[in-house]
Order: structure tokens, then C-alpha cells, then sequence
């Protein structure tokens, strides 16, 4: 979690740019690394945000969307403050059905999920457990978004994520792996991003 609370945070550039712009986390420069690279938002678009908090990610996407555009984030830990304009369920992602993240929309434009599990020290473990949530995160945008939308998630290196990329290929025009520079050189975290979908 790069949370601006936590400790180990404080003396990373990347957390005093965020500390000074606004933003409630560090991990909002990955998001916009990715978005420069490839344009993931525009104005009115509904965008749904996989394990959202402490929320820079919806911070980030109310900005590009702006106000005529939704921000639905879901998180299993309840926000350390509201993000003004957005909607936020508390609840586990893995509990909790598609309509109660569409509430009144039909579908979504952009699907994010920078979903993370807990961590145990054994790799293949960790590995297998964000594999899951990557998944799971790819199977809602698979079932939610409209026709050209865009997906953005995070999984730990490992052999899950050609397997996963491949399967993003079949379904997205444009599916591009990146390490973003704000992503700790120690993660082993990757961004698997596809754009153009087609159902
Ligand atoms: C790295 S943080 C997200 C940071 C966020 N992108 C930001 O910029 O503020 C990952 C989040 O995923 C959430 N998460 C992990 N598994 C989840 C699940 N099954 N359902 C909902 N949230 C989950 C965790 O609670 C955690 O808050």
C-alpha cells in the first residue's frame, strides 16, 4: 500500500510530488505514466476503479473525466476520506455482484483495478494470489464495458501474465505490458493495459 500515512513513504519523490499536488497516494504517477503513454480517459466517460483506496487513482480519473463523467470505486477497507465526486462501495470485490457496481449505469467506458493482496514473502504465493484479483478484475471489464473501453491492471510478475496478456489480446485491439518508473524498482508489479475492446 503506498498510502501517504505510511512511514516508508515519506522520503520518496514521487511521495512528496503527490503530497504537494493534492493527491492522497504516491501510486497516482503510475496511473498518469500510463494514461501519458496511452490515453486511457476522456471527458464523460464512466470509469469503475478495482480497490480503490486511499483513492488517488479516483482522484485522478474525476479530474480527465470531469464533471459531465462517473467515478464508481469499490474497496474491502473503508476510505480515510471521501473523494469528492465520486461514488465508493465498501465491500469485497469477490462478494459482490456486477449490478451492484453499475447501480444505475449500463455499462462502463474505462475499467482500473490496481487491486493488491495480502502478502505472505513466498512468491509463487503472492504471484497466484494477484493473478486472481487480475483476473477477476479482467473478468468484470470483460462483462462491463462498453463497446471500445479500456483496461488497466496490476499483477505480480510471474507465469500467469503472458497467459492473462494473451487472453487480453483476444479481446482488446491494443494490449500493452508496463512497468511504470513510480512502481517501486523491488515490486515485482506489472501494469497489463488493453484498449479498443470489443464484446
Ligand atoms: C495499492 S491499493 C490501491 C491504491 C489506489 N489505486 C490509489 O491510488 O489510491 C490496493 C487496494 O486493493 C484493495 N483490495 C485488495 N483486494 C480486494 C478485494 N478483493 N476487494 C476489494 N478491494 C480489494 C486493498 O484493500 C487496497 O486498498
Amino acid at each position: 500500500m503506498s498510502s501517504l500515512r505510511d512511514p516508508k513513504n515519506r522520503h520518496d519523490v514521487f511521495f512528496r510530488k503527490a503530497r504537494d499536488a493534492g493527491y492522497v497516494a504516491r501510486s497516482v504517477y503510475k496511473l498518469e505514466e500510463i494514461d501519458r503513454k496511452l490515453s486511457l480517459f476522456r471527458p464523460g466517460q464512466r470509469v469503475l476503479d478495482l480497490g480503490c483506496r486511499p483513492g488517488s487513482w479516483m482522484q485522478y480519473a474525476r479530474q480527465k473525466v470531469g464533471a459531465s463523467g462517473v467515478v464508481v470505486g469499490i474497496d474491502r477497507l473503508p476510505m480515510p476520506a471521501p473523494v469528492a465526486g465520486t461514488r465508493v462501495i465498501i465491500a469485497d470485490l469477490l462478494q459482490t455482484p456486477d449490478a451492484a457496481l453499475l447501480v444505475d449505469l449500463t455499462a462502463f467506458d474505462v475499467v482500473l483495478s490496481d487491486m493488491a493482496p495480502d502478502t505472505t514473502g513466498i512468491r509463487a504465493t503472492d504471484q497466484a494470489r494477484s493473478a486472481n484479483l487480475f483476473e477477476e478484475a479482467l473478468g468484470r471489464a470483460e462483462r462491463l464495458l462498453a463497446p471500445t473501453g479500456g483496461f488497466l491492471g496490476k499483477i505480480f510478475q510471474g507465469p500467469d501474465v503472458q497467459v492473462l496478456r494473451k487472453r487480453m489480446q483476444a479481446r482488446f485491439s491494443d494490449v500493452r505490458l508496463i512497468k511504470p518508473a513510480g512502481s517501486r524498482s523491488e515490486s515485482t508489479e506489472v501494469y497489463l493495459a488493453g484498449k479498443g475492446f470489443h464484446p
